[in-house]
């Protein structure tokens, strides 16, 4: 049978978990988990693209992530050269737009540099929007969402009266549709800070695979669970 357009998935997100315990239950490294990880962000943008998801919002790196040990920082820093390095060129083909929510301003320069690049290779691109949610935290979000208002209160371009959807052009997101499916993998249940906003009316799904392990088959039952739920939006059932 034919799925409705309003079933179907059209912004997924995931919190791609597990990369360290992945690695270290095969007697590897953390950073050898992240690699694996990247090369999984390519294998599941074209499964997702493939299954008719139209926006994708991978969780790259928080802006908790500071935390971890330098070495490994470092590491998930250079990680976005080495995926575009080895992928954009498929990227362009297939005719995905990226683009990136976070405070990129604060990460290496040869960091924006390679994200820039890969913003500006597919800007002309109307096909799977790819976003990477990088030095991103839904909190601050929010925060610098509100600070922006403010000043456009303060210097009378908009009224204190505003609506949700109108704060919404203050967000990383603006332009993109609210989140329909947030996944997370490796069977942690947290949110973790991620598009506290944005997930309001999402449905979610914390899978035990590990995101190195996540396969676009657990992908397609994930959105077939989806498809399979109702969602009524805090309204009521239709009898
Ligand atoms: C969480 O696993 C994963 C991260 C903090 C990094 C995610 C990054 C990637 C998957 C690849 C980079 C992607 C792009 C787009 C360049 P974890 O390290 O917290 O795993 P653990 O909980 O098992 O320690």
């Amino acid at each position: 049978m034919e799925k409705t357009e309003e079933k179907k998935c059209r912004h997924l997100a995931i919190i791609m978990d597990g990369n360290g315990r992945w690695a270290k239950a095969q007697g590897k490294p953390r950073t050898a988990g992240h690699l694996a990880g990247s090369d999984n962000v390519r294998t599941i943008a074209i499964a997702a693209d493939e299954l008719g998801v139209k926006y994708l919002t991978l969780y790259a790196f928080s802006t908790e992530n500071w935390k971890r040990s330098e070495n490994e920082v470092n590491y998930l820093m250079k990680l976005p050269g080495v995926l575009f390095g080895k992928y954009i060129d498929e990227f362009v083909e297939r005719g995905f737009h990226l683009s990136m929510i976070g405070e990129v301003d604060a990460l290496p320069k040869e960091t924006q540099k390679v994200l820039n690049n890969a913003v500006e290779r597919t800007k002309n691109n109307t096909g799977l929007n790819l976003n990477i949610a990088i030095n991103y935290g839904g909190q601050r979000e929010i925060v610098l969402a509100a600070e922006k208002y403010a000043k456009d209160v303060l210097d009378g371009r908009i009224g204190l009266d505003i609506t949700n959807e109108q704060f919404e052009q203050y967000l990383m997101t603006k332009g993109m549709p609210n989140v329909d499916l947030l996944i997370r993998t490796s069977g942690e249940m947290r949110i973790s800070n991620y598009l506290l906003w944005q997930i309001a009316y999402a449905e979610m799904e914390f899978v035990p695979e590990s995101w190195p392990e996540f396969t676009p088959e657990v992908l397609d039952r994930c959105l077939a669970e989806f498809e399979g739920r109702d969602r009524r939006f805090g309204g009521v059932k239709n009898e």
